[in-house]
């Protein structure tokens, strides 16, 4: 772990080096972020670092106000904000391995070590927030270098992978339980809170809330609510819940359900389409044209189930019209610090953009795919009140078998998502192997 972790630190400079020449620039000085109270209170919510800040320093992710001075062919300098409180836990001096890899600096005022830095050349500052640094040549955010940093941050180094891998191992032991947890009848908050005790997760050390859905619960897509009392039947359990390590984030879902041989047979459908798409990739197909054959499988797939009439003589449109209704959202994205992480629809290091097409508006990822991203394939399939009533009233209603989507509707909906990794032939399937118990 200790020379993944060198090694993506050389990684990074390497490509500052590049880039600083690209962009004009003599360094960065990447701020870890601040925390704002509620409004009228004095507590704030929990603190979420910059990613860029994350990237260069994945040890130090509850820590606000610190600094990275990063200078091509320097070792980067860190300056740890500690504050003489008593209130809280202050950082002390760091001895870990990755000490030896920074400068470190640790300070107790923050305007004085403001005041103190001192850097000579164009300064480029990435933070959240406009920080006066009169003694510098500072551009804040400079968007050409925040495009390329976005760009490049696709593709993950071995450490990331190796994050992501760790993410993924933890989160399934959540998993694990809430399918238990399904047939012994628990309550959303039961599942969420064993969820929590699984994974040795605080609630705000979750890289999104835990989507734990039973039953019609399972066709919301970003379900929030946690019911305190178990329904009367456990039709289905849809869980989209993930876990961080070092900073760098799984994003699981997982669907089990009972009780009708229909769903079953669409579960399983699902879970045999998810697996093909998984297959499909590898370096240089497109993720828009991935998303669109996982339309051309749901069609099939509802056909198949008799949900669509078999009759139906439809056009591609009018078929994307009822697959749409049926999963409403995009196939995928990237993921690394963030659980979308930056940059899915960037085509280019400049910042050349492609908006998904006008027919798909919620896909986050628009990129041909290429080794060592790191990405999502979640698939779905669910019974939506609002999309399915808009759906009756148009021409194409006739050609839904209504009787069993009525039928279908309390068992919700499905979801299959895996993260996996771009390899030069095909992927890593960092989810599977992790249920398989094979990393
Ligand atoms: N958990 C949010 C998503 O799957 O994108
Ligand atoms: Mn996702
Ligand atoms: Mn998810």
């Amino acid at each position: 772990m200790e020379a993944l972790f060198r090694d993506h630190l050389a990684t990074l400079q390497q490509r500052c080096i590049a880039l600083f020449e690209r962009e004009q620039l003599d360094a960065m000085l990447i701020h870890s972020g601040s925390t704002k109270n509620y409004f009228l209170d004095d507590y704030a919510p929990a603190f979420k670092p910059n990613p860029h800040f994350v990237q260069w320093m994945p040890f130090l992710t509850e820590h606000p106000e610190c600094f990275l001075l990063i200078k091509p062919g320097d070792k980067p300098s860190l300056y740890i904000y500690s504050p003489d409180d008593f209130w809280h836990m202050t950082t002390t001096e760091p001895a870990e391995f990755w000490s030896e890899l920074y400068d470190v600096h640790l300070f107790t005022d923050k305007e004085a070590q403001l005041k103190r830095l001192s850097v000579s050349g164009d300064v480029a500052l990435i933070s959240e927030n406009i920080i006066e640094l009169l003694q510098l040549k500072v551009k804040h955010n400079p968007e050409a270098l925040m495009h390329a940093l976005h760009y490049q941050r696709a593709e993950k180094t071995a450490w990331e992978q190796r994050c992501i891998r760790e993410a993924n191992r933890i989160a399934i032991k959540g998993h694990r339980f809430t399918r238990r947890g399904f047939y012994e009848g628990l309550s959303e908050y039961e599942l969420h809170q064993g969820y929590l005790s699984a994974t040795t997760h605080l609630e705000r050390e979750l890289p999104y809330s835990n989507i734990v859905g039973l039953n019609e619960h399972a066709a919301v897509l970003h379900y929030q609510h946690k019911d305190r009392i178990a329904p009367q039947y456990h039709h289905t359990l849809l869980v989209d819940a993930g876990a961080v390590c070092h900073g760098y984030v799984a994003d699981i879902t997982r669907t089990v359900s009972q009780g009708n041989q229909d769903f079953q047979a669409l579960l399983a459908a699902m879970d045999e389409a998810q697996l093909a798409l998984v297959e499909m990739i590898k370096p240089g197909l497109s993720f828009i044209a991935l998303h669109e054959n996982m339309h051309q499988k749901l069609f099939s797939i509802l056909s198949n189930a008799g949900i669509i009439k078999r009759e139906a003589v439809l056009s591609p449109l009018e078929r994307l019209s009822i697959t749409r209704t049926f999963y409403p959202h995009g196939l995928g994205h990237l993921l690394g610090i963030q659980v979308h992480d930056i940059g899915g629809w960037q085509q280019d290091s400049k910042g050349l953009v492609e908006a998904p097409p006008e027919q798909h508006p919620f896909l986050r990822l628009t990129r041909t795919l290429t080794e060592n991203m790191v990405v999502t394939v979640e698939p779905g399939l669910y019974f939506i009140p609002l999309l399915l009533d808009r759906l009756k009233s148009t021409s194409l209603a006739s050609h839904i078998n209504w009787a069993l989507v009525n039928e279908l509707t309390p068992w919700g909906g499905i979801r299959i998502e895996d993260n996996v990794c771009v390899t030069p032939t095909g992927v890593e399937n960092y989810t599977r192997d992790a249920f398989n118990g094979l990393n």
